[in-house]
């Protein structure tokens, strides 16, 4: 298992770019269920998660094929209407396959997540959901399955709007008789570049990055080329990376107004940040303000930027409250980022940050994929090596981090477990 070692206090300097995002990728992908001719994708990740995705869409019986950040795809038949625990498990995100199965093929069979580290994330509104939509969904031995012979059209009204939840309610409707209505719709640029291709695609879709979404089911879909959307949570990693060293840097081929809640806070918190049309210039100072930071669906805070602030906060002058208010339990990077020597004090939703005047380079270990991101954060700005076991979590959705920020000046290095962490110089 690879570990991820950083020699932290050098300022980053320079241009990165983003990549395509992960969690517009999943979902895209998994629409190629719903049939229709082949689709050619660009500007797709090239992370575990991606990966993932692939397999198990060739388990279900598609053709995918990926050459480099480009991805080829096709579903003429049903090989098998089951998405196994080893890989549900793996990624949470397979769930996005039961609403395009039980369209397209009537019958779907999903395991069910699982525990997972940041909270339990249960599926019950994507349930709800295809019920009201005429489907017959029953949980036996660990595993969902629904039926509908024909999903028909529903009046759905969220109770929270869940970005996957409305992203598989959304593709299944596609294929529904009649209209269906989707209230307290997550409104997440994600959902916006995932209806932009299946409109592409013959889809009738109106209302996606709004609260309220309607679909009217059409027959079949066609083939569509897309290029899948910059990710936003990697451009605010780097954003986050550049105002912790005290850095400049141009985070490039990105979505700025995507990144409005977080450049925002930046901002606030003593850093200028300059918008171009796709790149965003961030440049610090050698300690930012505290900033109070509240969690939120789009367009608030995302929380997978959360532990990256965090981790910005552990080092400002003063003081911050950090509130998670998407998931229960979010917090699992702060015994990390204590043994670095932060001053954290958590009481449920809420972690009171006391920005501390160093952080000292310790062994740590990765949870889940924004944690990682935050320790590497943390590892940037510390005094000393910074040890970050379990990378295989920020592999799931960062495309080459390490040398992206190498190549921003970052003494940042992946070694073998049981190897000497020896972080290389810059560039080196
Ligand atoms: C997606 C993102 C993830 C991000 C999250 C929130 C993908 C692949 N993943 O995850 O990176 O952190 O949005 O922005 O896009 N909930 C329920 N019942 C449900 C569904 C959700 O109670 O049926 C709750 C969850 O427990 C959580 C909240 O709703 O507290 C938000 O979850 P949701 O928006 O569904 O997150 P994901 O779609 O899993």
């Amino acid at each position: 298992m690879d570990r991820i070692v950083i020699t932290g206090k050098q300022p980053l300097r320079g241009s990165v770019k983003v990549s395509g995002a992960k969690n517009a990728a999943l979902p895209i992908l998994a629409s190629v269920i719903l049939g229709g001719g082949e689709c050619t994708l660009t500007n797709v990740p090239r992370v575990v998660d991606v990966f993932t995705m692939g397999k198990l869409l060739g388990m279900l019986g598609a053709t995918v094929q990926a050459d480099g950040n480009r991805v080829v795809m096709k579903m003429d038949a049903l090989r098998s209407p089951e998405a196994p625990y080893d890989l549900v498990r793996t990624m949470r995100a397979s769930v996005v396959v039961l609403g395009p199965l039980l369209a397209r093929w009537g019958e779907a069979t999903v395991s069910l997540p699982g525990g997972c580290a940041i909270g339990s994330r249960p599926v019950n509104l994507h349930l709800a959901g295809f019920e009201k939509m005429g489907a017959t969904v029953t949980v036996e031995h660990g595993y969902i399955k629904a039926k509908a012979p024909r999903l028909k059209g529903a009046r759905i009204c969220l109770d929270f709007p869940t970005v996957t939840g409305t992203e598989n309610l959304m593709m299944a409707a596609c294929l529904a008789d009649g209209t269906t209505v989707i209230e307290n719709a997550a409104k997440e640029p994600e959902i916006v570049d995932l209806a932009a291709f299946l409109v592409k695609r013959g889809a009738r879709i109106a209302g996606a990055g709004s609260d309220l979404v309607t679909i009217e089911g059409v027959k079949a879909l066609r083939g569509a080329d897309h290029d899948v959307i910059p990710d936003r949570i990697e451009a605010g990693t780097y954003l986050a990376a550049g105002a912790i060293t005290g850095g400049d840097v141009s985070v490039e081929d990105c979505r700025p107004q995507h990144l409005e809640a977080v450049t925002a806070k930046l901002r606030e918190a003593g850093a200028e940040v300059v918008e171009g049309k796709e790149s965003v210039r961030l440049r610090a100072p050698a300690r930012l303000k505290s900033v109070d930071v509240r969690t939120y669906p789009y367009p608030g805070f995302a929380t997978d930027m959360q532990a990256q602030m965090m981790a910005l906060m552990c080092v400002a002058q003063g003081t911050s409250v950090i509130t998670e208010a998407v998931f229960e339990s979010r917090f699992i990077h702060v015994p990390e980022l204590q043994r670095m020597g932060a001053e954290i004090k958590v009481d449920g939703s809420h972690a009171v940050v006391t920005g501390a005047a160093r952080l000292a380079g310790a062994p740590v270990m990765a949870s889940d994929l924004r944690a990682s991101a935050g320790l590497i954060v943390a590892g940037l700005a510390a005094e000393g090596e910074t040890d970050i076991a379990r990378v295989y979590h920020l592999d799931r959705g960062y495309e080459r981090i390490d040398e992206k920020l190498r190549g921003l000046g970052a003494r940042i290095m992946r070694v073998k477990d049981g190897s000497s962490g020896v972080a290389s110089g810059a560039g080196a």
